[in-house]
């Protein structure tokens, strides 16, 4: 059977490479998650014994972006006799290639739960061999060996395990930076590509972009160019990512901080304070959204209401700090 693919061609190399590691960073459009859900479908299709497991930092977010993407690729290589080629459990969230018994799965590593929950990862047939990490910058690297570790034992000849990465890159001090990019290893393959190479996109896109360039060169730097986000000017160095007790009890105070945006993202934080060390409990970062929609967003979070707040009182309008305190009881 011949299967009709559109792809773009900056993907060609990092759909070849056999690297164990293919780390791919590249601006908000630039086709890496459509690309890459084609590429594994593709693949599971043709190598008897692969077996794919997706990974975000939070299982759930797998069915909107992971999940969703490797459904849609089926759909359109495969129109409406997709059925004949694969089979999709949408409640468990599984998938087989029908021919070969080749299966997808899905997981997140937000805590002890979901990392257990994947270590203990079994196939129908053969055995774990590639891994989806999207958005990868959202693991810590302890969860990153985690998946890295169950990559393992003899396999058949001809077969290969492949870790494969795809996220913006966010921070030129974030640990995929230091691991993968600025070190020679020959099982890495690193790429980057933008929504330029990406031809599929659509003129409004081009112009979106054009007016992030205007008023947020840094996110236009990493979410337009695919280049790390700066280091020079970060005033905050001296800092680690991750897992802790964020239970109220056992900091000596604890308050919520916001500084207003609207095109400049607007940032909340749950804050806690123990022995002098600052603890950021809960963060929400959003670009664009009214006053509504924020406050239905740090509800969802969990953001403890009773706390004082704290806001950056520059520029406030009147309206948004009343209507914040109205909704904090
Ligand atoms: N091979 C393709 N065939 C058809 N459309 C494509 C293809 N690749 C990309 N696109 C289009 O480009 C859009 C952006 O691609 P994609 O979502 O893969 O970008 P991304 O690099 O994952 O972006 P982000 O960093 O924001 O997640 C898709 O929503 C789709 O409309
Ligand atoms: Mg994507």
């Amino acid at each position: 059977m011949k299967i009709k693919i559109q792809a773009n061609k900056i993907f060609k190399e990092p759909d070849q490479s056999k690297c164990r590691y293919v780390v791919m960073k590249g601006s908000a459009g630039s086709g890496k998650s459509v690309d890459t859900a084609q590429h594994y479908i593709l693949r599971l299709m043709k190598d008897k014994g692969r077996n794919l497991l997706c990974v975000r930092k939070v299982d759930v977010t797998n069915r909107d972006s992971t999940f969703a993407e490797l459904q849609g690729a089926i759909f359109r290589m495969f129109g409406d006799k997709w059925e004949r080629y694969w089979r999709i459990n949408q409640s468990n969230m599984i998938m087989e290639c029908r021919s070969n018994n080749n299966q997808i799965i899905f997981r997140g590593m937000k805590d002890d739960n979901q990392r257990e929950r994947l270590k203990s990862i079994t196939f129908k047939r053969g055995k774990l061999t590639d891994v989806w990490i999207e958005e990868a910058t959202e693991l810590m690297q302890s969860d990153f060996e985690i998946i890295d570790d169950r990559l393992r034992g003899v396999l058949p000849p001809g077969q290969f395990y492949q870790i494969r990465m795809t996220f913006n890159p966010v921070s030129a001090s974030h640990w995929i930076k230091a691991q993968f990019f600025d070190r020679k290893d020959p099982d890495v393959f690193t790429h980057s590509s933008t929504y330029r190479e990406n031809r599929f996109i659509d003129e409004g896109y081009y112009r979106r972009m054009e007016r992030r360039k205007e008023v947020d060169p840094e996110g236009y730097r990493i979410y337009g160019l695919g280049e790390w986000g700066e280091t020079g000017g970060l005033i905050l160095h001296n800092y680690v990512v991750e897992d802790f007790n964020i239970s109220p009890e056992r900091f000596d105070y604890m308050v919520n901080a916001q500084d207003f945006g609207f095109n400049h993202a607007d940032c909340l934080l749950e804050v806690g304070f123990k022995d002098d060390e600052i603890y950021i409990c809960r963060e929400m970062y959003e670009y664009e959204k009214d006053t509504d929609e924020l406050i239905d967003i740090a509800n969802d979070r969990g953001f403890r209401k009773h706390l004082r707040m704290w806001c950056d009182s520059a520029k406030i309008p009147v309206w948004h700090l009343t209507l914040l305190m109205l909704e904090t009881p």
